[in-house]
């Protein structure tokens, strides 16, 4: 996490991409990589090498890099030295994931860059491949050798990054996991969350732990429900073969808002160490009541976009889309509610929302408090707010915490205002991607940003449980038109409670 660690310069090794022509390589591998070294974070040494399917050489490749570092990189215009130094130590080795014959290659010609670039038999392998293709990988380095640390070298480590998604369900986890471990120890694997990696969910333990003033009222006692939001403008991108077999629950809610709900809920861990903070996010999980399919029927709301308008451009319907099954009854739209029975939160409602083709991109956090007592300021027919904290992660990173405040007036009642906190005011806008620093903290061999089995396994398991009501019908799917916030069921989810969704996310100035 964004802690007192320092940010040190990890020794030089070999980065090895699996799928390395593919999307994720172009969009974020790269441009990540590109500014590392720009920082000056990267050892001068270190070397990648991209692992794909299609004959290509070394030089070929290193142009298609540098128009994607030029394409999708923060920081621009590439600076032409900078981009000879990377260029020279990036290379392309040509094989089909399946052949034994290309790892062996693979093998020798490690072998030699550790001779050549003094890589020091480090080596971080990164599956950024289509999921189907990960164990095949995973078997074929075991059978080559290439995940056994070489016992000679005190210095020589072997690390693998898988990408999402990590299974389907629990089975197919529990699958993934065991293939894993017939060739990489969990010590050597790092699952990769890139909600992990944004600066603004880092600084959720730091504001919940560096504060004295919060701590204590992180409570059944003082906090009436929660909420987190994950929404989204964009549809599904030309990705919809796979995100038909997925759904927003598995692709958004089994990952990136369970790990923020975690991170929100768990308790103080012993240490700032990967396993320390890990054994108390598993606990959050642990503590999630389960589904059946009573509560999924009650608490659960799957619905899809259908045709309309995004910004006044037409969009069509998800079942239009390529890819996606004319019938498809999956869901591109989530929200739900969640208990945790444990000692803190025991009766305190979570609420998760997450969604494709939604009115504004927003990810947040609010922690809504207990109201004061109504016997001084409330006016007949009008209740005082409820003071929220809600925690921006993106956009408009930043804090704000909803009070009452006296409005000037000779009839004056409270009225509620923000207190703001800006990222960009108090820091400047500098902000590294997530992958920048999940590919240092990989390098560094910190595990804190990565998902343990018992992480992954955990999520899953819940997510199994509404995965299975929904099988048997008991959330009908409902229909929301791209641009709104959703369906109306969602809203009656709260309203039942006497509740409503945050407002903040929904509207760019942040009025009440
Ligand atoms: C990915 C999902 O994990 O996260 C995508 O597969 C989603 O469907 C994306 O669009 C959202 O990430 P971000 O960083 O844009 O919020």
């Amino acid at each position: 996490m964004e802690t007192a660690k320092s940010a040190a310069t990890p020794p030089s090794g070999v980065i090895v991409i699996f799928g390395a022509t593919g999307d994720l390589t172009a969009r974020k591998l790269l441009p990540a990589i590109y500014n590392l070294t720009r920082e000056g974070l990267l050892a001068p040494s270190t070397v990648v090498v991209g692992f794909a399917r299609r004959p290509k050489t070394d030089e070929q490749f290193r142009q298609e890099a540098r128009q994607a570092v030029e394409r999708f990189s923060r920081c621009q215009p590439v600076e032409p030295d900078l981009w000879n130094h990377l260029a020279q130590r990036l290379y392309y080795h040509q094989s089909t994931f399946e052949d034994a014959a290309g790892y062996r290659r693979l093998a020798t010609r490690l072998a030699e860059m550790d001779r050549t670039h003094g890589t020091g038999g480090r080596r971080l392998f990164y599956l950024a491949t289509s999921p189907t293709e990960f164990e095949t990988i995973v078997d074929q380095l075991g059978e080559a050798g290439l995940g056994n640390i070489d016992p000679f070298s005190a210095q020589a480590w072997r690390r693998i990054i898988v990408e999402k998604p990590f299974g389907r369900d629990l089975r197919t986890a529990r699958q993934l996991n065991e293939r894993l471990h017939r060739v990489f120890d969990e010590s050597q694997v790092l699952r990769i969350d890139h909600y992990l990696g944004k600066q603004t969910v880092q600084n959720l333990l730091v504001f919940r732990f560096a504060n004295g003033i919060f701590e204590p009222v992180w409570n059944r006692r003082y906090v009436d429900h929660v909420q987190i939001t994950v929404s989204e403008t964009l549809g599904v991108e030309g990705r919809g073969g796979y995100f038909d077999t997925a759904g927003v629950l598995r692709d958004m809610i089994q990952n990136h808002l369970m790990q923020l709900l975690t991170l929100i809920a768990m308790e103080p861990p012993v240490a700032l160490d990967a396993d320390a903070i890990r054994d108390e996010k598993v606990r959050v999980l642990k503590s999630i009541a389960g589904y059946g399919p009573g509560e999924a029927a009650r608490w659960t709301v799957r619905a899809q976009y259908t045709a309309g308008q995004i910004n006044g451009a037409p969009v069509a319907a998800y079942r239009q889309e390529r890819g996606v099954a004319p019938g498809s009854g999956t869901e591109t739209y989530a929200a739900l509610k969640l208990y945790l029975n444990n000692w803190r939160w025991q009766g305190v409602p979570f609420y998760l929302r997450s969604g494709k083709y939604l009115k504004r991109q927003s990810s947040e956090v609010s922690i809504h408090f207990n109201s004061a007592p109504g016997v001084l300021f409330n006016a007949p027919g009008k209740m005082l707010a409820r003071n929220v904290l809600t925690l921006r992660i993106q956009p408009h990173e930043g804090i704000t915490l909803l009070i009452n405040a006296q409005k000037p007036g000779a009839v004056s009642l409270p009225a509620p205002v923000h207190m703001d906190f800006e990222y960009h005011q108090a820091f400047g806008s500098y902000s590294p991607e997530a992958y920048e620093r999940l590919l240092l903290d990989a390098l560094s061999g910190d595990f804190t940003l990565f998902i343990r089995r018992d992480e992954v396994e955990g999520a899953w398991s819940i997510i199994d449980g509404i995965e299975q009501a929904w099988g048997q019908g008991v959330a009908p799917l409902a229909f929301y038109e791209p641009g709104s916030w959703g369906p109306a069921q969602a809203d009656t989810l709260l309203e039942r409670d006497g509740r409503a969704w945050d407002q903040s996310g929904q509207d760019p100035d942040y009025a009440i």
